[in-house]
């Protein structure tokens, strides 16, 4: 079912489906953002707070949404889908979501706190790692122990168990997006009232915490370094749209500036991407806010930069590699640092391939700028190193190919058409098999 939609949705087995982007283009026109990959995850996930009726709308069509809707699916609830709309209805659900789907998204460990919440018991894979590190998940485990649940790990699963979930204070080592948004949702149904200290700000934190809100659960604070839940008996349904993607808007903004194009994009929430505005204008191109657009261009030579990824609201490391791409035809040489991952330059060997000169070493990459970028086969290793690739191509003199194009479905909504809309020339073909 999860492979048959996605290829619905890409047109084949996106597992042999290669992008092929001919010569670069100068990206000009509108383009319209779809709803937050990474705000939508958690939502879909806390559907399982109520056994009422939840309706999403402008749910986007990318692969993580299809195998989280499957997961929750299979536990139970009741799936309805209209167009862009889906209405769950988790009625009688399970306590033991399906391991294979578990492991093929980390997200999928967001059902845990919701169904800790619930029932008082889990049984769930530990989520893979990936290519971008190796994503522990002791800061979830951390806050649901706090709130009273006991925890065991056995056969590549984590058991958790609680005769009742209490609030209690949790502080975050590091602040978490996902273990922000699991104790959260645990804490929604929880007796008393609990605070996270050192708490994610990302603004699919807020988002995930006014969805709650909508369903009757009290929470306050998101957004700011503690959150405060008060538990509630139940919670009831809800009707809800997500927030805008930042890292798609971000994506296209870079695309704009590093193709010398001129692109405005639409249903955007410009608080939301300032860090990037401020590191495009840096670079020399122009920026001009709206109230729900942006408007990026740049005709000028780029100018080298010192980027380092932070929490939010610092540079975003969703838009780490996206840049790299930009950067390695700047005016100068340019230095990344990855705070927030152990492993996320995966796109560094790909992009040297297309004629990037860059250094990368532990976390830190320096980008010698080139003149340009020739196209050639390339590999995508992750969602964002995806698109780097595909920037990087847009760039690059002649035909790039990329393999493993399905990454980048994964979390970008209809990006062949979209970037066709703006001048592209991107098609998709079959892997030819090789032996
Ligand atoms: C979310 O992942 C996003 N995914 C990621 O986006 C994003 O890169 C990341 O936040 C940081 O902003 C979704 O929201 C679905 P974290 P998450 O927990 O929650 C360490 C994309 O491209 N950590 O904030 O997994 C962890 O190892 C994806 O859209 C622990 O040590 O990120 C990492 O180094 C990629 N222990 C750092 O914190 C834990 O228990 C940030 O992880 C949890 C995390």
């Amino acid at each position: 079912m999860i492979f048959k939609t996605a290829c619905l949705l890409t047109g084949g087995d996106p597992s042999k489906l290669e992008l092929f982007v001919n010569n670069r283009t100068r990206l000009t026109g509108e383009v319209t953002v779809s709803s937050s990959k990474n705000a939508i995850l958690p939502i879909l996930a806390a559907s399982l707070l109520t056994d009422e009726e939840v309706q999403i709308d402008r749910v986007p069509s990318i692969k993580d949404v299809i195998i989280i809707t499957e997961l929750i699916h299979n536990l139970g609830s009741g799936i309805e889908k209209k167009e862009n709309k889906i209405i769950f209805r988790a009625a009688q659900v399970g306590t033991s979501p399906d391991y294979e789907l578990v492991r093929q998204i980390r997200a999928s460990f967001l059902v845990a706190g919701p169904l800790l919440a619930r029932h008082g018991a889990i049984k769930i894979a530990l989520p893979g790692g990936c290519a971008i590190g190796t994503r522990p998940i002791d800061l979830h485990l951390k806050g649901f122990r706090a709130l009273g649940a006991g925890i065991g790990l056995s056969g590549g699963n984590v058991i958790a168990s609680s005769s009742g979930l209490k609030g209690n204070h949790i502080y975050l080592d590091f602040p978490s997006v996902g273990a922000t948004e699991n104790i959260m949702m645990a804490a929604a149904l929880a007796k008393g009232t609990t605070y996270i200290e050192n708490a994610a700000l990302e603004p699919e934190v807020v988002d995930l915490a006014n969805f709650i809100n909508t369903m009757g659960g009290r929470i306050s604070g998101a957004g700011r370094n503690v959150i405060r839940i008060e538990g509630v008996k139940r919670l009831h349904g809800s009707h809800y749209t997500a927030i805008a993607d930042r890292i798609e808007a971000g994506t296209y903004m870079v695309a704009a500036a590093a193709t010398g194009g001129d692109i405005t994009i639409k249903n955007v929430i410009p608080e939301h991407v300032k860090a990037v505005t401020a590191k495009l204008i840096e670079s020399g191109a122009q920026v001009a806010e709206g109230r729900d657009k942006i408007r990026v261009k740049r005709d000028g030579a780029i100018k080298p930069l010192y980027l380092k990824t932070l929490p939010y609201p610092g540079f975003p490391t969703d838009m780490q590699a996206q840049f790299m791409a930009y950067l390695s035809c700047a005016d100068g040489s340019s230095v990344i640092t990855e705070s927030v991952f152990e492993n996320r330059f995966m796109h560094v060997p790909e992009l040297s391939r297309m004629g990037a000169k860059i250094k990368a070493e532990s976390r830190t990459a320096i980008i010698k700028g080139v003149k340009e970028l020739s196209g050639t086969r390339v590999k995508a290793t992750d969602l964002r190193a995806g698109a780097a690739l595909l920037i990087g191509a847009l760039m690059a003199k002649g035909t790039s190919i990329i393999s493993n194009s399905e990454h980048i479905d994964r979390g970008y909504e209809n990006i062949v058409d979209k970037l066709n809309g703006l001048g592209a020339d991107i098609y998709r073909q079959e892997e030819e098999s090789r032996h």
